[in-house]
C-alpha cells in the first residue's frame, strides 16, 4: 500500500493558515491589510470576545465584481502581482494570495463586496466551502465576517487566550497598522464599545497622540535625517522620560510595519551615556529605503524584512537618533547667550579666553574642555545667534556667564530667565570630559602634560591584559606609557583634566574597571573607555571650585551637546522654577 498521498486541498489551506492565522490578531492585521491595499479611506473593525466569537471588518475600497470575489477565496489567487519581478518594492501590504483562503479554511466566513454602489455580492462559506452566492445592496467597498475562529480545528482552537489576551493582541496590530497609515480613518469597537475612533492625522505626532495622549505625544523627540539612501523619520522618548511609562516599540520600513531587532539596538545605542544602563527608551521610527534595498518575502506573516546592507541601516538610523537627541537641552538650557554675535564665518574658539586659560597650570589647566575650540554644538549656536543678528554689529563674541555660587562644594548655582539652576560639578565636569575624550578617540588633538617625575606603575595580570587591549586608545586620551617589561609600566605623559587630577589612581581604577568588561565593538569599546576615564577623571563632590573654574566648568558645559545628562544617564542640572518658588512661597 502506497504510504504518500497528495493532501486534499482543504487539508492544505488549514496547515497553511496556520502560518498565516495564528490568532485573532492575525486574521485582523490581515483584513486591514487588504482593506488598506483597496484604497480605503476609512475602516472600520468590530470584535466580540476577543475575536473568538466575530471579527468584522469593513471599508470603503474599491471592493470586488463577484467574479473576484469567488477567486479571492482560491489559493494563491491576487490581484496584486503577476510575476515575481513584481515582488520587488511591491507597493500593497499583500501579494500572496494566501489570507482569504485560509481564514476561510479555519472559520465560518461572509464576504460581502460591491465595486459600485448598490450592486453588491454576498458569499458565505465555512471551513473553505461556499456555501452560497447571492445578489446584496451594499455601498462601494467591502465587508468580511470572520465567525467562530477555529471552530472546526479543535486543536487550534484549545490554543487560544482569554478573550482579554487576544483582545489585547488585537488592538495592538491596529495600533500598528494605524501609526503607519496616518491617513485612514479607524473606528474600533470591542463588545460593542467603543475601543478607538482615530480621525485621520495629519502628522505620526498627531497620531500618536490620538492613540495615547496628547501630552504624551507632545513629550517625544523628533527624529528626521537622511544618511546614504536611508531615510529616517518620527518620534522617540526624551532620555529624562525613559523608563516613566510603558515602553514602545513601532518601526516601519517604507511603510510596512515590521519588527527589527537589529534597527531598535542602534537606536537605542544612539542612548547610550544619556540614560541608565537596563532601561530602553520607546521608539516610533518609520524608514524609507531604495525598493531594492529590502526583502519583504522573507516571513509568513511579513511581520520582518530582510536587509541587502543592514550594517548601513543600523549606521542611519544611530546616527538620525543620536542627532535628534542632540538637539534637545544642548547649550540653551544652560540660557547661555552669545553678544555680540559672531561675524558669519567667524571663528568663535575666542569664548572666554581669558578664563578658559586662568587655572593655576598652563593650557592643560583645569578645563582645557575644549581643545581646538568650542564644540560643534556651541559653534552652530554662536553661527545661529550672528546670523540672525546680521553682519553689521559683528565683534568677537563673549558667553554670557551669571554669577555663580558654589554649595557644599558640590554643586555650581546660578539664575536664568526661568529660575534657579544648580549643576552637579562631578556629573558636569564627566560630560565634559567625556566629550572631549571622544573627540580626541576619533581623531581630535591630543592635549597631555610631560611629567617631570614619570609614574611607575605595577599592574596585576588582568590590568596588564586590560592595557594591552587599550594602550593605543589610552594614548590618544594623553597617557604615553612605556612598557618596562612583565606587567610593569612607565608612564611619561598624562592627561591634565584639572590641577586635583590623580593620574596614578585615574589609571588604575580605569584599567581594573576596564579589566572586568567583556570585549565590544570600536564604537562601544571607545565609548566606554572615555565614560570610565571621564568618571575617574573629573573633579569630585568636595573639591573646591575657584570663581574661575566654576566658570570654564560653565562655559565647557554650555558647548556640550547633552549637557543635562551625566555619563551615567543621570541629571548633571536641576532647576527649581520661579513659578515652583512663588508657588512654595504663596505668592500665587
Ligand atoms: N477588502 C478588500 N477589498 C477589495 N479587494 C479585496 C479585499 N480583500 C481581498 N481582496 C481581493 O482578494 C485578493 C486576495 O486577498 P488575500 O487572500 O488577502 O491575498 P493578497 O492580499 O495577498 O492578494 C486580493 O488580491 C484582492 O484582490
Ligand atoms: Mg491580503
Amino acid at each position: 500500500m502506497p504510504r504518500i498521498a497528495v493532501l486534499s486541498s482543504s487539508v492544505a489551506d488549514q496547515i497553511a493558515a496556520g502560518e498565516v492565522v495564528e490568532r485573532p490578531a492575525s486574521v485582523v492585521k490581515e483584513l486591514v491589510e487588504n482593506a488598506l491595499d483597496a484604497g480605503a479611506g476609512t475602516i472600520e473593525v468590530v470584535v466580540e470576545d476577543g475575536g473568538r466569537v466575530l471579527i468584522r471588518v469593513s471599508d470603503d475600497g474599491c471592493g470586488m465584481d463577484r467574479d473576484d470575489a469567488l477567486l479571492a477565496l482560491e489559493r494563491h489567487a491576487t490581484s496584486k502581482i503577476r510575476r515575481s519581478e513584481d515582488l520587488v518594492g511591491v507597493p500593497t501590504f499583500g501579494f500572496r494570495g494566501e489570507a482569504l483562503p485560509a481564514i476561510c479554511s479555519v472559520s465560518q466566513l461572509e464576504l460581502t463586496t460591491s465595486a459600485e454602489d448598490g450592486a453588491g455580492t454576498v458569499l458565505r462559506a465555512a471551513g473553505g466551502t461556499v456555501l452560497d452566492v447571492r445578489d446584496a445592496a451594499r455601498r462601494r467597498g467591502t465587508t468580511v465576517g470572520v465567525a467562530r475562529l477555529f471552530y472546526n480545528v479543535p486543536a487550534r482552537q484549545k490554543f487560544l487566550r482569554s478573550a482579554r489576551s487576544e483582545w489585547r493582541g488585537i488592538s495592538e496590530a491596529i495600533t500598528t497598522v494605524a501609526l503607519t497609515r496616518r491617513d485612514v480613518r479607524f473606528a474600533v469597537s470591542h463588545d460593542g464599545r467603543t475601543a478607538l475612533a482615530l480621525p485621520p492625522a495629519s502628522s505620526l505626532r498627531a497620531r500618536v497622540g490620538a492613540l495615547w495622549n496628547a501630552r504624551y505625544a507632545e513629550g517625544l523627540l523628533e527624529v528626521d535625517d537622511v544618511a546614504g539612501e536611508t531615510c529616517t523619520s518620527g518620534l522617540v522618548e526624551r532620555p529624562a522620560d525613559v523608563g516613566t511609562s510603558t515602553r514602545r516599540i513601532y518601526l516601519s520600513v517604507n511603510g510596512r510595519a515590521v519588527r527589527d531587532n537589529g534597527i531598535v539596538r542602534s537606536a537605542e545605542a544612539a542612548y547610550r551615556s544619556t540614560i541608565p544602563a537596563g532601561v530602553r527608551p520607546s521608539l516610533f521610527l518609520d524608514l524609507i529605503v531604495p525598493a531594492d534595498m529590502v526583502d519583504v518575502n522573507v516571513h509568513p506573516a511579513k511581520a520582518e524584512v530582510r536587509f541587502r546592507d543592514r550594517w548601513a541601516m543600523e549606521r542611519a538610523v544611530e546616527g538620525a537618533v543620536r542627532r535628534a537627541l542632540g538637539t534637545i537641552e544642548s547649550a540653551p538650557s544652560l540660557g547661555v547667550r552669545y553678544w555680540p554675535a559672531p561675524a558669519p564665518g567667524a571663528a568663535p574658539a575666542a569664548v572666554d579666553v581669558e578664563v578658559l586659560q586662568a587655572p593655576p597650570v598652563s593650557r592643560d589647566g583645569l578645563f582645557a574642555a575644549t581643545p581646538g575650540g568650542l564644540s560643534p554644538a556651541a559653534a552652530e549656536l554662536a553661527r545661529a545667534a550672528a546670523a540672525s543678528v546680521g553682519p553689521a554689529q559683528a565683534e568677537v563674541p563673549e558667553l554670557a556667564i551669571p554669577p555663580l555660587l558654589q554649595l557644599r562644594r558640590t554643586y555650581v548655582m546660578f539664575e536664568r530667565d526661568e529660575g534657579v539652576v544648580l549643576i552637579d560639578q562631578h556629573s558636569a565636569h564627566e560630560r565634559v570630559l567625556y566629550e572631549q575624550f571622544m573627540r580626541q578617540l576619533e581623531g581630535g588633538e591630543t592635549p597631555s602634560q610631560r611629567l617631570l617625575f614619570p609614574l611607575t606603575l605595577h599592574l596585576g595580570p588582568a590590568e596588564g591584559d586590560a592595557l594591552d587591549e587599550h594602550r593605543a586608545a589610552l594614548e590618544r586620551l594623553g597617557f604615553e606609557i612605556e612598557g618596562f617589561g612583565g606587567h610593569t609600566l612607565v608612564v611619561q605623559s598624562v592627561p591634565l583634566p584639572h590641577p586635583r587630577f590623580d593620574a596614578e589612581r585615574c589609571l588604575r581604577d580605569t584599567l581594573a574597571a576596564l579589566s572586568g568588561a567583556r570585549a565590544a565593538g570600536a564604537a562601544s569599546r571607545h565609548e566606554r573607555l572615555a565614560a570610565t576615564v571621564a568618571c575617574k577623571a573629573a573633579i569630585k563632590a568636595g573639591d573646591a571650585l575657584s570663581l574661575a573654574e566654576m566658570r570654564a566648568l560653565f562655559v565647557a558645559l554650555s558647548g556640550t551637546t547633552l549637557p543635562a545628562h551625566d555619563v551615567h544617564g543621570r541629571s548633571t542640572i536641576v532647576q527649581l522654577s520661579w513659578a515652583e518658588l512663588e508657588r512654595r512661597f504663596g505668592r500665587q
